[in-house]
């Protein structure tokens, strides 16, 4: 086997292979100096829009909705500074329900002066990455194509062609959108050439 996959069709659930799975992704924790508690936990209400469930001195959980807590921050005494470029966790996504809903929170964290590191067209996915001031990545995202095409969008070879995508400017995209461009045609990927991975913002 060479480890590559590239199925015609989306891989059945656990559920309906007769398996027991978790029933959803629940949330994150991040771990802070204790002095940063409040500046994460702002942060991450800030960009997700999230309120406080339970918040006391170094510890708070925040939520966006129904679930009791999305993202969580403990500051932990003793914790070392972030340092680049280890193995571990490389982002967490987040995806709105359309490209307007996205341009609508570019706009208004660029407001707040929080401006994304990166943004990409991947094919699937319209993204943009942000680092918390940890330097944490999330991305911001929306699907480009719907659930059930899916499976069709990867046998059609555009991202076996360019698995990484096309870089795109925020201003100018969502500057299309209002100025009245279709949302579908926005989403596709444009032709062009991808950027390297070294051209990824580190973390
Ligand atoms: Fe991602």
């Amino acid at each position: 086997m060479d480890g590559n996959i590239a199925t015609a069709s989306m891989p059945r659930t656990a559920k309906e292979r007769g398996k027991v799975a978790p029933k959803k992704l629940a949330h994150i924790v991040l771990r802070t100096l204790p002095e940063r508690v409040d500046l994460i936990l702002d942060w991450y209400k800030t960009v997700l829009e999230a309120e406080a469930m339970y918040q006391v001195e170094g510890l708070g959980f925040v939520t966006y909705d129904d679930e009791h807590h999305r993202v969580a921050v403990l500051g932990l005494p003793g914790i070392k500074e972030h340092v680049d470029g280890h193995a571990g966790l490389h982002h967490v996504a987040f995806t709105y329900a359309n490209l307007g809903d996205l341009g609508h929170t570019y706009e208004r964290l660029k407001g707040e002066d929080i401006l994304p590191e990166f943004c990409i067209n991947h094919g699937p996915t319209t993204s943009m990455y942000y680092f918390d001031p940890d330097k944490n990545a999330v991305e911001l995202q929306v699907d480009n194509v719907p659930e059930d095409k899916f499976a069709e969008y990867f046998a059609n070879g555009e991202f076996t062609d360019n698995p990484i995508g096309i870089k795109f400017d925020p201003d100018e995209l969502f500057g299309r959108l209002r100025a009245g461009e279709p949302e579908e045609a926005l989403l596709q990927r444009p032709d062009g050439v991808p950027p390297s991975l070294e051209e990824f913002p580190k973390n």
